[in-house]
């Protein structure tokens, strides 16, 4: 497992995507407002929208595209869509760093 400080927590806004790129990986990360982040693929399964450009309530993002609900949690697209998203492990350390973690063999297919 590699972990990767992708920034402060200082640094994120409630309930607003931020991008990170670490070689052909894209992730968006959000802050929600319990204050816990989340990190998933930044690409809608529907067509492709960046999911950080979506708007973010509870522990969901709406495709800023055409609207699909996707949980942050487990990366499952809502009701009546389907599909499914790759979800990260991450957590935010004692000094305040969002830190991810990956897979060694971790792509985004
Ligand atoms: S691209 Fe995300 S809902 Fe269509």
């Amino acid at each position: 497992m590699n972990e990767v400080i992708v920034g402060h927590i200082s640094e994120f806004t409630d309930r607003r995507g931020r991008v990170f790129r670490l070689g052909e990986l894209e992730l968006a990360l959000f802050k929600l407002s319990d204050g816990e982040v989340k990190a998933v693929e930044n690409n809608c399964p529907h067509k492709n929208g960046k999911l950080s450009e979506g708007m973010v309530c509870d522990h969901h993002v709406y495709c800023p595209l055409h609207d699909w609900k996707i949980d942050l949690n487990d990366g499952l697209v809502q009701a009546p869509d389907e599909g499914c998203i790759q979800t990260y492990p991450v957590f935010v350390d004692d000094k305040g760093n969002v830190v991810l973690q990956l897979a060694m063999q971790s792509k985004v297919s």
